[in-house]
């Protein structure tokens, strides 16, 4: 921890302190620099930091617990919906789980209309044709029942339908897009998951696959965060055990990128607050949940996917993934999700197990855990002990762990749960080789937006290396 202390400054000035170091003294070497003029006594002394001290942190707020989604009538009623748009997948209309949330809402009074169309993993194309469908039925807000391709739908049908004379091109992340701000106020939308995993019922983005580009990337805006989440594990009982694996792959990346970012401290600062963004680095608020998913994860991950109907895991498999999106929904992730860009937006033909769709996908959460290990073996030397402790956390017993020999600690780690879950044994299994590999680097270059939280300097000569060592496990 760093003081700020100005000399001639008064009492009540004197706590101008950088409190804000994590466990690891992520403060340290943030000193203050004392303006030119401090020689008078008492009054308020300006000071200035070579770095950003300022932490933002924001989530929706949450109802959660198991038959929370028995309350979804009272969360709309306080937000004024009595009209409601429900998104949700073919899938979960088939076997009624939308269903069952949207006669809910009936019984509420809400007049709900259901779009079951939303696809998995969706892209720009899928969400301007969903939105060109349902041009007209005016509505008051939106409810995304289902895993984040449904809640990140339901996002963007709610801006183009708030902004229908805006592209949605110009809102996506540059370089891809025009990086434009969403101009004005959304309608609520309330966010119910049936998959423990995006967090994207508490993060204010979506991650959309750019067809005509074959990539993927994303919209960040404040005004995307649901108006509320409703966590209730019961909806995620009938997720297939492969589901249920890679989409706990999401939140064990977000956990350990979030938590492994470049920290909110050791960044330039920013010249006004409009020009923070939303992914800050990994600071002490998110650090509290990123922890806290870790170890959740570390105690439930094996068991809801080896046993289906464990409804204690399930629980805690609920929370790890609200939790999870708590952290980097605010402090950000880095290399394996600038990977996983390129991995899922470049696939041919890779057909995932228990994914009921009918064309080609790498679902999200085997995208990002495809290059984790070699991404953490890379960034260990910038915080041997995080790396160990969210190891720590995932179950590994660090006994006879020195930091200088830890670096394949936590790689070995996350090998272990893909090997006890079934997951991908590197980007290979999705057809890719190493000729692939200078495209793959390619797209992951464009996520600078994600790479900017690598804690480390990251260009194409070591995104190469990360790629070529996560061929094959
Ligand atoms: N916006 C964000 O913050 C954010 C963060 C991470 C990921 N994402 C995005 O989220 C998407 C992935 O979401 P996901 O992993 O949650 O899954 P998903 O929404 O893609 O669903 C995967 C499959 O599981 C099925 N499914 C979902 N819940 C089920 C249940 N309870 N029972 C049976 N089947 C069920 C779906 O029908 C679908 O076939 C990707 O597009 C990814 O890019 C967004
Ligand atoms: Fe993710």
């Amino acid at each position: 921890m760093s003081t700020a202390f100005v000399k001639g400054a008064s009492a009540a000035n004197t706590d101008n302190t950088d409190d804000a170091a994590g466990a690891d003294g992520a403060g340290q070497g943030v000193a203050a620099r004392p303006a030119a003029d401090t020689a008078a006594g008492g009054a308020a002394v300006p000071v200035s930091y070579p770095h950003e001290t300022i932490v933002t942190w924001q989530a929706p707020p949450l109802r959660m617990g198991l038959g929370a989604t028995k309350e979804i009538g009272y969360e709309l009623a306080a937000l004024g919906v009595g009209s409601a748009l429900l998104v949700t997948d073919p899938n979960l209309a088939a076997i009624g789980l939308a269903g069952r949330v949207g006669a809910l809402m009936e019984q509420a009074g809400v007049e709900t209309t259901v779009f079951a169309e939303a696809y998995v993993e969706p892209t720009d194309r899928s969400c301007e044709e969903a939105a060109r469908e349902l041009a007209g039925r005016p509505v008051d807000g939106y409810v995304a029942v289902g895993g984040g391709s449904s809640i990140d739908t339901a996002k963007v049908l709610n801006l183009l339908h708030s902004y229908p004379d805006v592209p949605l091109r110009d809102y996506l992340n540059k370089p891809v897009g025009a990086g434009r701000k969403i101009p004005g106020a959304l309608k609520p939308l309330v966010a119910v998951p049936t998959t423990a995993g995006s967090g994207s019922e508490c993060t204010a983005m979506v991650a959309l696959g750019i067809t005509d580009l074959r990539i993927k990337t994303g919209i960040s805006d404040l005004r995307l965060r649901p108006s509320a989440a409703i966590i209730d594990p019961l909806n995620t009982l009938t997720l297939p055990p492969a589901v249920t694996a890679a989409s706990g792959y999401d939140v064990l990346t977000h956990a350990c990128e979030s938590y492994t970012a470049r920290p909110y401290d050791r960044r330039p600062p920013y010249p006004s607050p409009a020009g923070r963004p939303i992914y800050v680095g990994a600071n002490p608020i998110s650090d509290i949940w990123a922890e806290k998913a870790l170890e959740l994860l570390g105690r439930y991950f094996r068991r809801a996917v080896l046993n289906p109907t464990d409804l204690e895991a399930r629980v805690g498999m609920s929370q790890a993934a609200a939790y999870a999106g708590m952290g980097f929904g605010n402090a950000g992730t880095h290399i394996p999700h600038a990977c996983a860009y390129p991995i899922a937006g470049m696939v041919t033909d890779y057909r995932p197990h228990d994914y009921a769709v009918d064309h080609p996908l790498v679902p999200h959460g085997e995208s990002v855990i495809a290059t984790a290990p070699a991404a953490f073996e890379f960034t260990y030397p910038t915080s041997p002990e995080r790396h160990l402790r969210a190891a720590e956390l995932l179950g590994a017993n660090l006994a006879g762990v020195g930091a200088r020999g830890g670096a394949d600690v936590l790689p070995q780690t996350i090998l272990d749960l893909l090997a006890d879950t079934g997951g991908p044994r590197g980007v290979g299994g999705f057809g890719y080789d190493a000729s692939d590999i200078p495209r793959l680097v390619d797209g992951a270059i464009q996520q600078q937006r994600l790479l900017v939280g690598c804690p480390r300097d990251v260009g194409a000569e070591e995104l190469t290396r990360i790629f070529h060592a996560s061929l094959e496990y």
